[in-house]
Order: C-alpha cells, then structure tokens, then sequence
C-alpha cells in the first residue's frame, strides 16, 4: 500500500534483512558525481587494469558492504523533478554510497534523454544512468553516450549504435561493473541475445571485480526472472526496469544474487506510467493513433530499491523496496 506522506517506506515482507528504518545520515562529505567510468566497448580478457581515480569522494576503503540505490525510469518533467527532490534525501538517509537510475523516458516528452537532463540528474546524485529501448529516442544524447562514460545504453544493441552498456567504475577503492542489456520478449528492437551479451560482459567484468550489477530493461516477466536465475552466483544484482510498475518479488536468489523483476519509476502517481491517462485511454478505446504526453500532474511517485552488497564476496545481502509519495 502507499502513504500519503513524504517519506520512505519499507515494504518487503518481514524479515531481519529489511531495516524498518533508515539508516543514520552520513557525515562523510558527498561528491555530485563520485563514480569514474573507464568502459570496455568489446569486453575481453585482456582490457587494462581500471586505475582508481584519486579524485573522487570515496567511502572508507575498507567498506565491507556497498549500499547502493537504484531508482526506476524517470518519466519526463514529473520523473526527474521527483528524483531531483528526493534522491539526495534518501541517499543521506540509506547512508547510501551509490545511486543507479534508468533515464530513458527522462527527456522532457519522456522519450530518450538530453544533454540538458543527464547533467541535471548528475548534479543531483545520479551516479551511473542506464538505458533502454527509448535510449536513442534524442539525438542530442548520442554525444554523451559516445564519452562511454556513466550514461549508458542497452549493450545488446549493434555496435554501430552510439555508446555502450558495459561498464566498469571506481568508487573509492571499490571497482562495480555495470551491465545495461535489453530483453526481447515482446520488445520491437531486433538486438542480441540479453543472456549471451552478459556471458560476454562477465569474462572480462569478473577478472576486475565481484561488484556487477545488471539493469535487465525488458517487458516480460519471465525473461527478467530468466536473466536473474542465468547469472545467479555469477553477479551481485539484477534488478528490471521499463514496465514501470515495482513488483514485489525483491530476494535474494539460491546462488546469492539480488534480484527484483522491476523496480518501477518516477512520475506522476495518477497518469498511466507517467503518461496522460486520457491520452492512452484514447488509445486503448478507440485503437486509434494518439500521441501520447507525459503526465506533470502531482502527487508524484518515485520508486527502487536499496540493495547491500558484501564488497568482499560480490554477494547480495539485502534487496529492499522504496516507495516514496509526494503530494
Ligand atoms: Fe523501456
Ligand atoms: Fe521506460
């Protein structure tokens, strides 16, 4: 159920690895953009050693658990307003050392993502943006994506197509992979092998770190599950976005892998996935083309999940949904 109040609320189901509470305020001093990227647009075995920038904010070196949050699709104005409100919040209030969110519908039309719109989110706490279907949706963005840098695209798209979706980043002295693919059940893009793309990635992934976390964008359910349970053991999380609906299905798989098939998004509460819902109901009902808008329309809601990584043994430790309302 969701509150109608500003704060965050815990819903998995009782266990002792969900905090009823937040964690305590960080005191440690937080950088906009922490996370250095260094990617591999070919994953191979042979890549460089990922030097450790000594320019960021990093969290104690001998940190033990890597907490990180991991925001749903931004969905236009609403989206990115909502997450530029409350991301730092939570951050401070997780005593988080990470944020991941999916920027694809973050374009003011909710369509791709701008120039404009990725050095907002950055400057509000966005660590490493991911992708999907909607990725090339703003030809502004490609420049961005070309840097290979820590805004990133679906890696099972051809090679031809701007950017990259493996990822591996220093945060203090920790490296974290970052793998971006989409699935392709019940998607139009005609693109590789989700599965074989992450068997790829994970060759050269795992010989510089046990930190991998996957953004698995896809619309069936199963494919999602499916991608958790292949590379159960294998990484430290797989979460699922683009339905823009959170389930409730967050756990830790057999093999130690933290998964959840869709952590939802940021948007108004009462559009139809953050577009106007006259807008798409014109569409269902009369089966005729409708052009549809994002719906700016408080209250908002901004979805995700916290999720704690032991830094020695890549495993998850703890998987736990957000949900936040704002009148
Ligand atoms: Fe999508
Ligand atoms: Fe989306």
């Amino acid at each position: 159920m969701l509150d109608n109040t500003n704060k965050t609320l815990s819903q998995g189901p009782a266990s002792s690895t969900h905090a009823s509470e937040p964690e305590q305020v960080s005191p440690t001093p937080v950088s906009p953009t922490p996370v250095s990227p260094t990617h591999v647009s070919a994953p191979s075995a042979t890549a460089p050693v990922v030097p450790v920038s000594k320019a960021q904010v990093a969290p104690p070196d001998r940190l033990t658990t890597l907490r990180v949050l991991c925001f749903g699709d931004l969905i236009g104005i609403a989206g990115c307003t909502a997450f530029q409100k409350h991301a730092m919040r939570l951050k401070r209030e997780y005593d988080a050392q990470l944020i991941i969110v999916n920027g694809e519908n973050a374009a003011p039309n909710g369509r791709g993502i701008t120039s404009k719109t990725v050095a907002s989110l950055r400057h509000c706490g966005a660590n490493i943006i991911t992708g999907g279907n909607h990725s090339f949706d703003q030809r502004d963005s490609y420049p961005l994506l070309e840097e290979k840098g820590t805004l990133l695209r679906p890696a099972n798209f051809p090679n031809a197509c701007p950017g990259t979706g493996v990822g591996l980043f220093t945060l203090g002295s920790l490296k974290i992979g970052v793998i971006n693919v989409q699935g392709r059940v019940y998607m139009r893009q005609d693109i590789d092998c989700p599965f074989k793309l992450a068997d790829s990635a994970l060759t050269y992934l795992q010989s510089q770190t046990n930190i991998i976390i996957v953004d698995m964008h896809a619309e069936a359910s199963s494919e999602k599950i499916g991608l958790g349970y292949h590379l159960d053991g294998r990484v430290s999380l797989v979460f699922g976005t683009h339905t823009h609906v959170q389930t409730a299905d967050e756990r830790i798989l057999p093999k130690g892998t933290g998964f959840i098939t869709d952590i939802g998004m940021a948007g108004s509460l009462n559009g139809m996935i953050g577009m106007k819902k006259e807008t798409v109901m014109a569409q269902l009902l009369t089966q005729m083309p409708v052009k549809f808008e994002t719906d700016t329309e408080p209250p908002f809601i901004i979805t995700g999940i916290v999720a704690d990584i032991d830094t020695v043994t890549g495993k998850a430790i703890k998987v736990e949904r957000f949900v936040v309302i704002d009148e």
